[in-house]
Order: structure tokens, then C-alpha cells, then sequence
């Protein structure tokens, strides 16, 4: 597809970018539909938010995505949220209708749909979930009410922040949240059924890096991590050692992509191609793998 003078754009904000998948998948996404559609990605510094998104009002883009650091403070500079971002308090997803920006999150529902396609069960497990940032409360959010009992276990001097995910979920699903900190981490895993990592430890190029020590990993059956880069972290190769089943960020990242997709085209994803595009993207362009 040619880009023409009906091309629709559509962006990602953040700072950094560079590193960014989502223009692979949703250009691939674009073109295999014969959508009229480009995908770029913006680095935006935090004093330029306003600005940014100000300007991408003016020139009226179809949506946007938010990513890190932004997922938070973009919340105020649009016109009205999804209900299940207004809960969560955090978007990574922006529809433009008419100058009208409405904010969205597809991270929870993205992690949700990965690991359902794997048929895990929540309803009833015990789920730790590591860190406390945008990704932690959106996936906080949708294990309890999904039925996950959940402990956010967060670094002792930020604790606060996981106490606030404590309380937006007993304010708004009635259902009470333990709270434990890292210094304590064997009593936050005691009896858990699934691990969930939504830290950066591990990320490239700190690939050789872990949150949880390989002796506190026995006889947990479950563990997704979020990072993506590489593939397979520390965590989940220890993971697999010890004998869980465990789920990369691979899968999250395509289909909170793709639920993305769908709210800017109105059309179904082609999630498969999305996914093997931005795998592709990563063997390239890491050098992991
Ligand atoms: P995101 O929006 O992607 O979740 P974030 O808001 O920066 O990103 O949150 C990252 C999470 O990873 C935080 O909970 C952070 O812990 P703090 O709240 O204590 O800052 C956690 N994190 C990052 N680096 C960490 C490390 N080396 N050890 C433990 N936790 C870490």
C-alpha cells in the first residue's frame, strides 16, 4: 500500500522508542488487511507530553499507543477512558473520533488472552505478582477478577506503590490483596500457584538477570514473564529447570498489539502474522535468541 493523501496514521509516544515492536506489527498488520494505515513511533520527552498529544489532536490521527513512561500521566490530557482504564488508572491505547481522544487498556487484557489460549485457570489460584508499575496494576487488576487470590510484592522503599494496587482493588472488586516486599520474597511465593514477573529484570542486555533466586522457584507450577527480550529470560530458563511451565512476553505483547488494532480499524487482528512479524523484529534486531 502506497502511502497517499487518505493515509491514516497512527503512532506510538514514549521515551524510549527505539527499541519498539509495535511498528512491525502493526505495519505487517496494515498491509496484509490492504489498510490505508502507517504506524510510527514518536520519542516524546516528559516536558513535551502536553504538546505531543495536543499536536496529535491537531492533526488528527486515528490512535495512538502509550508506552513506557507515560502510561500513567497520559490519563489527564484525554477526553474520557474505557472503564476498565479508568480502574486501572493506566493507557496504552488512544482512539482519536473527531478530536475526541478515548483512552484504553489492552495490556490487561492482553495478558489475560495469553494465558487463556494456554488454558490456565485463574479462578482460585494463588498468584505472586512481581512489581508494582503500570504493568503490575493492570495485570493486578484483571487476575482478581478473573478469581486469582494475588500478593504484589514490590522493592521495600517502594511499597507504597503496591499498597495502592491493594486498594484500588478492595475499593473497586471487594477483594483484599496481599502486600509483601521483596527483602521478603520466600514468604510472598509461599504456596503460589502462578509467578507473574512484570518487573524489567531480565530485559536485554541484562539478560543474565533474575528477580527471584533459582531456590524459590521450586514447586511453583506456573511463571509468566512479561519482558519479552529475550524470548526465554533468566527467570523462565530457571523456571523450566525447576519444572514449571512457564510463558514469555511474547504472546502479551502481540495481543494487547491486536486488540489495539481492532479499536483504530474496526477489523479483526491478524494476530499469527503480528506475532511471528515481531518475533522476526526481535531476532533482528537484538541479537538474542
Ligand atoms: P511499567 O509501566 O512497564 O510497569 P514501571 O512503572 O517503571 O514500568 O514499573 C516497573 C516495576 O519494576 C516497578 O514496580 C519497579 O519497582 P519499584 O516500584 O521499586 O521502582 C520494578 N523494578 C524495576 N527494576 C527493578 C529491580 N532491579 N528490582 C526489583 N524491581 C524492579
Amino acid at each position: 500500500m502506497e502511502i497517499s493523501a487518505k493515509t491514516k496514521l497512527c503512532c506510538l509516544i514514549g521515551d524510549p522508542v527505539e527499541h519498539t515492536m509495535s511498528p512491525a506489527m502493526h505495519n505487517a498488520a496494515f498491509k496484509e488487511l490492504g489498510l490505508d494505515f502507517v504506524y510510527l513511533p514518536f520519542l516524546v520527552k516528559p516536558e513535551q507530553l502536553a504538546q505531543a498529544v495536543a499536536g496529535l489532536r491537531a492533526i488528527n490521527v486515528r490512535g495512538f499507543n502509550v508506552t513506557i513512561p507515560y502510561k500513567v500521566d497520559i490519563v489527564p490530557l484525554l477526553d474520557s477512558l474505557d472503564p476498565l482504564a479508568e480502574k486501572i488508572g493506566a493507557v496504552n491505547t488512544v482512539v482519536n473520533t473527531s478530536g475526541s481522544l478515548h483512552g484504553y487498556n489492552t495490556d490487561a487484557e492482553g495478558f489475560y488472552r495469553a494465558l487463556e489460549v494456554h488454558g490456565v485457570k485463574l479462578e482460585g489460584k494463588k498468584v505472586a505478582v512481581l512489581g508494582a508499575g503500570g504493568a503490575g496494576r493492570a495485570i493486578s487488576y484483571i487476575l482478581t477478577e478473573k478469581g486469582a487470590r494475588i500478593t504484589v510484592i514490590n522493592r521495600r522503599e517502594h511499597l507504597a506503590r503496591a499498597q495502592d494496587i491493594a486498594d484500588m482493588i478492595i475499593k473497586d472488586l471487594g477483594k483484599p490483596v496481599k502486600v509483601v516486599a521483596l527483602n521478603n520474597l520466600a514468604e510472598g511465593l509461599c504456596a503460589t500457584d502462578i509467578l507473574v514477573n512484570t518487573t524489567s529484570v531480565g530485559m536485554w542486555p541484562h539478560s543474565g538477570d533474575s528477580p527471584v533466586p533459582a531456590a524459590l522457584l521450586k514447586g511453583i507450577p506456573v511463571v509468566f514473564d512479561i519482558v519479552y527480550n529475550p524470548t526465554e529470560t533468566y527467570l523462565l530458563k530457571q523456571a523450566a529447570q525447576a519444572g514449571a511451565k512457564t510463558f514469555g512476553g511474547a504472546d502479551m505483547l502481540a495481543w494487547q498489539g491486536a486488540l489495539a488494532f481492532e479499536l483504530w480499524t474496526g477489523l479483526p487482528a491478524p494476530l499469527d502474522l503480528m506475532r511471528r512479524q515481531m518475533l522476526k523484529t526481535l531476532d533482528k534486531t537484538s541479537g538474542n535468541i
